[in-house]
C-alpha cells in the first residue's frame, strides 16, 4: 500500500528555550569580571556593600558587588535557581554546605561535622553552584576592597537567610525580590 499524498506533517516540538546551565552563569562571571571598564564603572564605598543590576545570559540575573573589607552575607541559599559567581577584584572566602538541605519543612538543623567546605577566591577565579546551595560569601581583608560577578538562573524567586551557632543552622528568614530592588 502506498503512502497516503496528503499526509498530515509531522508534529513538531514546540520551540525549547534553551536552559542555562552553572556552567553558562559562570562563563558569564567570567567574561564580566575580566572587563575593566565595567568593573571600574561600580561605585565603591568604604561603609557598606555596593551593587549595580546587570543583564545575565538567557534572562538570568546578575550582579556587579562591592564589598569593603569585613563585610559578608551571612548564610544563605538560592532556593530553586542555580548560580556563579568570579571575584574581579580583591579576594572572597565562600564557605560552603557539602549537603543539599530539604527546602521547606525545618526550622533549626545540626550539620553533621563533614559538610563544611572553604574556598578563597582571588581575582578571575570563580565557581557554580547548583539549586539549593547553602553558602556565605566573605571579603575577610582588612584592607582591600573586593569586587565580584554574580549570576542565578531562574532569576532568584527568595533567598533564605539562617543563622548559624556552631553545627546548628536556622532558618531566620525569606527574602523576596522585593527586598533588594
Ligand atoms: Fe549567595
Amino acid at each position: 500500500m502506498s503512502a497516503p499524498t496528503h499526509a498530515p506533517a509531522p508534529a513538531t516540538a514546540p520551540a525549547a528555550t534553551p536552559a542555562i546551565s552553572a556552567a553558562d552563569l559562570l562563563d558569564f562571571t567570567r567574561r564580566i569580571a575580566s572587563d575593566p571598564e565595567l568593573i571600574a564603572s561600580l561605585p565603591l564605598d568604604p561603609e557598606g556593600r555596593t551593587w549595580i543590576r546587570l543583564d545575565g545570559p538567557g534572562g538570568s540575573e546578575a550582579w556587579l558587588i562591592g564589598w569593603p573589607p569585613g563585610t559578608g552575607t551571612g548564610w544563605h541559599d538560592h532556593a530553586e535557581s542555580r548560580g556563579a559567581f568570579t571575584t574581579a577584584r580583591g579576594h572572597l572566602t565562600e564557605n560552603s554546605l557539602a549537603v543539599r538541605l530539604p527546602s521547606e519543612g525545618w526550622q533549626s538543623l545540626s550539620l553533621t561535622p563533614d559538610v563544611d567546605r572553604t574556598r578563597r577566591l582571588g581575582a578571575g577565579t570563580g565557581r557554580a553552584f547548583g539549586e539549593h546551595h547553602v553558602h556565605e560569601v566573605l571579603n575577610e581583608s582588612a584592607t582591600e576592597h573586593a569586587i565580584s560577578v554574580h549570576a542565578y538562573y531562574p532569576p532568584l524567586p527568595l533567598i533564605r537567610r539562617y543563622s548559624r551557632t556552631g553545627p546548628v543552622l536556622t532558618l531566620e528568614q525569606v527574602e523576596r525580590p522585593a527586598d533588594w530592588q
